[in-house]
């Protein structure tokens, strides 16, 4: 982790004693969106660096809810859960501990966290990117009201990204809505792999057009995690490859972006999204991710596209469900066709019609 953010990051961080004299208790209320990678972070370093620079878009209708209460006790910190959140308890516990450093106040509270997400968890949509983009909202939003501060301005934004990757790193691009970049990447001022970026004001207005029909191939918990996935990238023969072509789509993507080129950002999408598979297919000993049926749907978008002449492609994350991107003006007739041809192809006919948000909201 880079000495000097943390520094800047910890400092006028808020103790136990202006907790008390403030008032000793706060609660805060975040609704915080999943987001889908199209240029993917795969592989990290010890504090949560990313090895390479990722590139996403916040969804509308997938995100979470959190609520944080924290209240004064001498007796240290305790925290309890509301049941829907209990499966994640150990990593939220060991968050809050790790982030001590970052809100001194945590050292002495009785923290109350209820969480719940829009979206059944077994879908396979990033829950850990939404559910800790959602909790470091509450903690930057507490640690404002003990300051007496109103308002969520840029620094408040960019402390919430920085605490939101050190839960997840993808969470650290769930705290703005629209499209937002993560990662260091030279050619691109204020990147950093501190915190993550909105691109939206460099983004051609089609973009936030975009849709995600979110094909649910199979619910079956997760074969592999992604945190396990980074790991296999440590001793990856291809890593370095893997990288360098990271930051190469990156910068085509931006560009890609900017002059609102739907067909090369297609191309960079499902690229990136066959190199992820790719990657854990050559891991040693990984099992393959990917189904019949999510192949099946891919060679029928292919052959969708090409049958009608538009721009439409998929992405994929590190489980077998598709996401099949496209934007609102081509909307009715790839809903007809993922209606007729791919829902079939899906775990109970299951499709999630989702797409590009706003980003999160006070509650
Ligand atoms: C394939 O952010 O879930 O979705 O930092 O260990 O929590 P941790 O990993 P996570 O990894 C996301 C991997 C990915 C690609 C992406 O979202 O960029």
């Amino acid at each position: 982790m880079a000495k000097s953010k943390w520094t800047e990051f910890t400092q006028n961080a808020v103790g136990t004693e202006q907790l008390k004299s403030a008032g000793s208790e706060f609660k805060s209320g975040w609704k915080a969106p999943s987001n889908i990678a199209i240029v993917k972070y795969w592989g990290k370093k010890d504090g949560q660096i990313p090895q390479n620079p990722s590139l996403s878009f916040s969804l509308n209708g997938c995100y979470t809810q959190t609520q944080l209460e924290v209240k004064y006790s001498p007796k240290g910190f305790s925290l309890t859960i509301n049941p829907e959140g209990k499966e994640f308890a150990p990593r939220i516990e060991q968050f809050l501990r790790n982030v001590e450093p970052l809100f001194p106040f945590l050292a002495n509270v009785e923290a109350k966290v209820t969480t719940v997400n829009s979206f059944p968890h077994s879908v396979g949509i990033a829950s850990s990117a939404s559910g800790f983009a959602s909790l470091a909202l509450c903690l930057c939003h507490i640690e404002e009201q003990i300051k007496g501060n109103l308002g969520f301005g840029s620094p408040f934004l960019r402390k919430a990204s920085y605490v939101a990757r050190l839960g997840s790193g993808s969470a650290s691009r769930s705290v703005f809505g629209g499209w937002q970049e993560w990662g260091y990447l030279p050619e691109l001022p204020n990147s950093t792999n501190e915190y993550a970026l909105s691109l939206s004001p460099i983004v051609d207005p089609k973009f936030f057009e975009m849709r995600d029909a979110i094909l649910v191939v199979s619910s079956s918990p997760k074969v592999l995690s992604s945190t396990q996935g980074h790991v296999l990238m440590a001793n990856h023969p291809f890593a370095d490859a893997r990288y360098a072509e990271a930051r190469i789509n990156l910068n085509a993507i931006l560009k890609a972006l900017r002059k609102g080129d739907l067909k090369r950002f297609f191309d960079i999408a499902e690229s990136e999204a066959m190199t992820l598979h790719g990657l854990i297919m050559s891991s040693k000993n990984q099992p393959i991710l990917l189904k019949p049926q999510s192949l099946q749907i891919i060679e029928l978008i292919k052959a969708f596209r090409t049958e009608k002449g538009i721009n439409i492609g998929f992405t994929i994350d590190a489980g077998p469900n598709i996401h099949l991107l496209y934007t609102s003006d081509v909307a009715p007739i790839v809903e007809a066709f993922v209606n007729e041809q791919l829902k079939p192809l899906c775990e109970n006919q299951k499709v999630i019609f989702d797409s590009c948000g706003k980003g999160p909201e006070l509650v």
